[in-house]
């Protein structure tokens, strides 16, 4: 039922597309400080069905040239993803830009061929269909693109979004969570332009000006009440030393995984690339009228903190570095009809993992890269190579990896698969602030930090998943490196063994059914046409389920099966009607 519906979607969302770029014009931003801007709240998408196409866009930033962009469902950023933990959600990604791409789940534990790293590339016109059960908490999260070499430009240009897990504890809480209301996304990022109005995507580690959730000196009537402000370190590099221009406190409910055992109270909170934090802001004793704002406090900072360089030019400088600057500007409004006027004094009870939890331990080395090379930055004296597996964890393990900067920089280190928990920094203790579920955390100059990760399950000896700098140029430039999560065996690949399957009905139209032999397992369905071009991906399709091809263009096409157990690949001919 639901296959069906996507080809007509499509047209739907294609229609929405164009509205979205009128609607995109009238967002247009100066750059003028005493003129505000709506705080733009992307669409919500829920259910178990996401329907996502990426696109190049132009967006009217400033007057003038139009600048080219790139967006999901949108003309820059994409919609934000609403899952309940629990449910089974399918993704249909249509990519339409010139360009291949990935889409990463950031933060999700699911299989590693579900996972969109660089490995998971979609060609241009092609769908790929990745599905999982959603086992995270409640808490926020995000997609972005993940191709290798690539994940800078296309960042830049304005692909991604957030994720928004709920649960059963987060939803018995008394939190506020109506979305663009009361819990307000709140995504943080930066662009500069060239001469013609383009965004910077090379060279180039900070932009000029702050876009939150796109929007530039932006403003945002929040209601006379506690509101909750999820917020996302967007950027390339930079970090954010964030609080209120009144320095009032505000109260940390939530870090990159999941709520914490109850809020904590701060007046400052350093953000760091690809981290995410839920924060609840108290309005209710403020009159109506009341204007404050949300400000990076990053004047001052030392050099090792990303945008506390001194520079205001080049590569490593920008007009917003070692300045305290506005992200979002707030006038308190009348409160909601069920507003929450209290902070939770208790959020959930998590038990979290500790370093005598694990039995195998690992350190990762962050290392200049060769000179000559060309590249900056790199782990343990290798660049990222896709061929290359770097470790192997077994399936059920809790390990400990340490991660030693011995680096003249800052880096921002992230795994994917798991949720870990910090046990050690070498410069002192772990701030209240990151003490909590993460799967991101910042290491400065000569630190070494240690973390305790379980890798449950998700066996799966051919997609690694990544662990790199989320710096996107670093990560761009090798410093990324990939595990395999094996099962109790280890590595063991049995032989390329040729296996017969058939595909009916054939021709078909709409459905396609697959019936393999009993051995075989599905691990990778891929649709080529008659030129040999991907037109679809399907990562461990669910096999009773039958392909919607409904969106074909009549022919010939090649359906390829990969077998988990042996990785041998066979074909069948069918003809779409
Ligand atoms: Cu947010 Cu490997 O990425
Ligand atoms: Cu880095």
């Amino acid at each position: 039922m639901k296959y069906r519906l996507l080809s007509s979607n499509y047209k739907t969302i294609m229609i929405k597309l164009q509205t979205l770029i009128l609607v995109g014009l009238s967002l247009t931003a100066t750059h003028s400080q005493a003129q505000y801007n709506k705080l733009h709240i992307p669409d919500t998408m829920s259910g178990k069905t996401f329907n996502l196409v990426l696109k190049d866009t132009f967006t009217q930033f400033k007057t003038g040239q139009t600048t080219i962009t790139a967006g999901v469902n949108s003309n820059f950023w994409g919609p934000t993803l609403i899952f309940n933990q629990g449910d089974t959600v399918h993704m249909n990604i249509l990519n339409k830009l010139n360009d291949s791409t990935t889409v990463h789940w950031h933060g999700f534990h699911l299989p590693a061929v579900m996972d969109g790293g660089p490995h998971q590339v979609i060609p241009p016109n092609t769908v790929w269909r990745p599905y999982w059960k959603v086992q995270n908490d409640a808490a926020t999260y995000w997609y972005h693109p993940h191709l290798h070499e690539m994940t800078q430009e296309q960042m830049t240009k304005g692909l991604g979004g957030l994720i928004i897990v709920r649960d059963a504890v987060e939803s018995a809480l008394a939190l506020p969570r109506t979305y663009g209301i009361d819990d307000i996304p709140v995504v943080l990022t930066s662009r500069r332009y060239t001469a013609s109005n383009q965004f910077v995507t090379r060279n180039s580690a900070y932009g000029d000006y702050i876009f939150t959730n796109g929007t530039t000196n932006a403003e945002f009537t929040i209601p006379k009440q506690v509101v909750r402000l999820r917020i996302l370190d967007a950027e390339m590099e930079r970090s954010y030393n964030l609080g209120f221009s009144d320095n009032r406190t505000f109260y940390i409910i939530s870090s990159g995984g999941g709520l914490f055992d109850k809020p904590i109270a701060v007046t400052r909170l350093p953000i760091h690339v690809g981290e995410r934090y839920e924060i609840l802001v108290d309005c209710s004793n403020d009159a109506v009228g009341t204007t404050f704002d949300l400000n990076a406090f990053n004047s001052g900072q030392s050099q090792s903190f990303p945008g506390g360089e001194p520079g205001t030019g080049g590569e490593f400088g920008s007009l917003l570095n070692n300045k305290t600057f506005t992200t979002l500007h707030f006038t308190v409004g009348s409160a909601t009809a069920k507003p929450i006027t209290t902070i939770p004094t208790a959020l959930r009870t998590n038990t979290y993992l500790t370093a005598a939890d694990a039995t195998v331990s690992r350190t990762i080395n962050i290392t200049n890269g060769n000179p000559g090379s060309g590249i900056p930055f790199d782990l343990d004296n290798k660049p990222f190579n896709l061929t290359t597996i770097n470790h192997i964890v077994t399936t059920g393990t809790t390990e400990k990896w340490t991660v030693k900067n011995n680096n003249v920089f800052g880096h921002c280190f992230h795994i994917h698969d798991v949720q870990f928990k910090l046990v050690s920094r070498s410069t002192g203790a772990i701030g209240a602030y990151e003490s909590g579920w993460k799967d991101n955390f910042f290491i400065s100059k000569n630190e070494s930090v240690s973390f305790v990760a379980r890798f449950v399950d998700y066996a799966d000896e051919t997609h690694p998943f990544m662990y790199h700098c989320h710096f996107a140029n670093h990560e761009d430039g090798g410093m990324m490196g990939q595990f395999v999560v094996t099962g109790t065996n280890g590595l063991n690949k049995a032989l390329n063994q040729p296996f017969l399957f058939s595909v009916y009905p054939n021709p078909a139209k709409n459905n396609l059914k697959i019936a393999l032999g009993q051995n075989i397992v599905a691990y990778y369905v891929t649709i080529n046409n008659i030129v040999g071009k991907t037109v679809m991906m399907l990562p461990q399709p669910e096999i009773d389920q039958p392909i919607d091809i409904s969106n074909l263009a009549s022919g010939t096409y090649f359906l390829q099966v990969m077998d988990k157990n042996t990785q041998s690949v066979s074909t069948q001919k069918f003809i779409k009607e």
